[in-house]
């Protein structure tokens, strides 16, 4: 072992040990419990979605690289000429699992969807995009017929959208993997770079028909290689294996342009005309995308100024993607991409972190999971996973935003997900670091890089604002379901008394359903909603010795479609900072 190696392990041993010291005085508040899902889901999951209307989970791993976990029940097999490993293959690579009772139905997927792409759109299916080998160019969806996991011995699995029908060519023009998908106003996802792609964008489905996927100058000028000049740019121990700009990160905005950030670099882009309207200054720090492996989101959209203005964050990625000890980056970056002066303003993480993972929740703080304190993303190239999730409080004062809470003892690095559920914890699944299923270390494997294939999927309950605000309301009902873009929704709900009704805070907020993979959830998005008049209430029943109360709220939905895509979203009550204890689902329509 040389020495800068041990320099290197001794700096993520001392930020363990003051990060475990600095846990010891705060535990006074609650923070978060986690719970195990399922023991064995039989898959390791690299795409996770949680479905509309049913709250299940689909999970996804990849074909072309032998057994999962995980054989079809009633002698089902994939039989074709062109797997690489089991051309006769009877594992599933995909499930839909309850994740309250651990019940799971095996899905069919005929093409690999390693390192793919997806999003459900405006009916509530889920459309993948892309993927590896035979699969690169194929798109298949998942109808949300199949979204209830019972009965479990029913067949219904993806469909690959047939691309051999010239008169409806639903592939896509150029093989994609790591791409990133944005649901657009219209019901197209728009795709965005990744590997293999000519640096280019593509609709899908390919509206106007076969429309040509167009090049971006931006992809190709945001690819690191080989050549670095170490003169120019401080970050070539990162640029060195690039090309960190995999996965870019990207997001509607208001104005129905489209934030795309790719390694250190951002604009705005004119879907519609193909042009960039504005270049963002850099990012300070490292390179962020693949395989930096940092992770991005978007900021609750706020009815407040009518949805005219929206926060990116971008935080942590590597500073050394060749080596699996180099501490990785804390930075993490804020922009308001619609401000004309726009430019980042910097704050540290209490933790260095690579392949973390940023979920937007319902009291709109965003939780930061997953991941590992040292390496980059990749296969065995990082150690000292990260098991503490922390909050970020988008409100509070610069320098006082985060807090670290309880930590698991799962590490979850490559190819880990982390989606809300309906009840407002965090599902993480996933960490399988290696190609075929490993969970013994290999002979010739450096131990400190070795984390076994994890089949374990595990919830984090984070603390919210509990029981000493309250408790958390119960969705009673709505007036409706579908809602158009610009009416009003009636929400009914109960919650128990906390001291005089009037003086309770509540807010109301919609979070989308994002498919998250590679320490990033693409699709994901929220707003918060404007409360017309007053929250009726009436005193209720006593139950348990508490006061209970009724509320009615009149909430007003956004009128713009660049605000809210038309597809499904979860519509939270929070209450003194507590979500309601399920979310109800929302279908936005034009
Ligand atoms: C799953 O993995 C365990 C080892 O952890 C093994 O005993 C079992 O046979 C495997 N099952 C399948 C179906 O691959
Ligand atoms: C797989 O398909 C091939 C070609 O149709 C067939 O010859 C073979 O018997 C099948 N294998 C099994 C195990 O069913
Ligand atoms: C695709 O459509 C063609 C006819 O256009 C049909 O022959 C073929 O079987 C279809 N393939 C799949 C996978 O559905
Ligand atoms: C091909 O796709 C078109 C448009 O979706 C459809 O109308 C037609 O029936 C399909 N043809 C075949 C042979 O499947
Ligand atoms: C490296 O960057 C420096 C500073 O921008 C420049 O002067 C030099 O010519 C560059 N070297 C190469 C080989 O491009
Ligand atoms: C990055 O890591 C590699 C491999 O350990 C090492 O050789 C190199 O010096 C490191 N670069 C920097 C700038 O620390
Ligand atoms: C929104 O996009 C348009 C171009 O479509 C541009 O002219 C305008 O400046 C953008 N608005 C903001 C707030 O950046
Ligand atoms: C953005 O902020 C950085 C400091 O973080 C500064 O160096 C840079 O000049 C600023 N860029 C613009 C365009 O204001």
């Amino acid at each position: 072992m040389n020495s800068r190696r041990w320099s290197s392990l001794v700096l993520v041993t001392l930020v363990l040990a003051a990060l475990q010291s600095g846990l010891s005085g705060v535990e006074a508040a609650p923070l978060g419990t986690w719970r195990v899902v399922k023991q064995n889901a039989g898959i390791s999951s690299m795409h996770t979605a949680v479905t509309p209307n049913v709250g299940s989970v689909v999970m996804l791993d990849h074909t072309n690289s032998g057994p999962s976990n995980l054989t079809f029940p009633d002698g089902r097999c994939r039989n074709t000429t062109y797997d690489r490993i089991l051309k006769y293959d009877c594992n599933a690579h995909s499930i839909v699992m309850d994740p309250d009772s651990g019940v799971l139905r095996p899905l069919m997927v005929w093409t690999d969807t390693w390192c793919s792409s997806g999003l459900f759109v405006a009916d509530g299916s889920l459309q993948q995009t892309g993927g590896d080998f035979e699969g690169a160019k194929v798109t298949r969806s998942l109808a949300p017929e199949c979204f209830a996991v019972e009965p479990v011995a029913k067949y219904c699995d993806w469909q690959q959208n047939n691309i051999t029908n010239s008169s409806a060519p639903l592939g896509l023009k150029w093989p994609r993997w790591y791409s990133t998908n944005v649901l657009l106003p219209d019901g197209r996802q728009i795709l965005f770079g990744g590997k293999n792609s000519k640096d280019s964008n593509e609709f899908s489905p390919p509206l106007p028909k076969n429309q040509p996927a167009r090049t971006m100058a931006f992809l190709t000028m945001t690819t690191d290689s080989a050549t670095c000049n170490t003169t120019s740019n401080p970050y070539c121990a990162v640029a060195a294996n690039g090309p960190n700009n995999w996965y870019p990160y990207a997001y509607l905005l208001p104005n129905d342009t489209i934030f795309l950030f790719a390694n250190r670099d951002a604009i705005m882009y004119d879907y519609k005309k193909d042009v960039v309207v504005r270049k963002y200054p850099k990012i300070p720090g490292n390179p962020r995308n693949y395989p930096s492996g940092g992770s991005s989101a978007m900021l609750p959209l706020r009815w407040e100024d009518d949805y005219q203005s929206a926060d990116v964050m971008v935080c942590g990625g590597a500073t050394n993607t060749s080596s699996p000890y180099a501490l990785g980056s804390a930075s993490c970056g804020r922009m308001t991409m619609t401000d004309p002066a726009a430019n980042w303003t910097m704050e540290d993480m209490p933790i260095p972190r690579i392949m973390g993972e940023l979920v937007l929740l319902p009291d709109c703080t965003m939780l930061i999971i997953n991941g590992a304190m040292a390496g980059y993303q990749g296969f065995k190239t990082a150690t000292a996973p990260i098991l503490t999730p922390v909050l970020y409080s988008p409100i509070k004062t610069l320098g006082q935003r985060f807090t670290v809470l309880n930590p698991s003892i799962t590490p979850r690095v490559y190819h880990s997900t982390a989606n809300l559920l309906t009840d407002g914890s965090v599902m993480v699944a996933g960490s399988n670091t290696h190609s075929y299923y490993t969970f013994k270390k290999p002979a010739n494997v450096v131990s400190k890089v070795f984390f076994p294939t994890e089949l374990k999927v595990e919830a984090f309950l984070p603390p919210y604002a509990l029981v000493a605000a309250g408790g958390r309301p119960t969705i009673t009902s709505v007036d409706r379901t579908v809602v158009q873009l610009g009416q009003i929704l009636q929400v009914f709900f109960t919650d128990y008394a906390s001291g005089p009704a009037t003086a309770d805070t509540f807010i109301f907020t919609m979070n989308s359903s994002p498919w998250s993979t590679h320490s990033y959830s693409q699709g994901q998005r929220m707003v918060t909603l404007k409360v017309i008049g007053d929250i009726a209430f009436q005193p209720g029943s006593v139950v348990n010795g508490l006061p209970q109360y009724t509320r009615q709220a009149s909430l007003a939905i956004p009128k713009y479609s660049s605000v809210l895509p038309p597809t499904y979203y979860m519509l939270w009550v929070v209450k003194n900072g507590n979500p309601s204890i399920k979310c109800t689902w929302i279908r936005i329509t034009k």
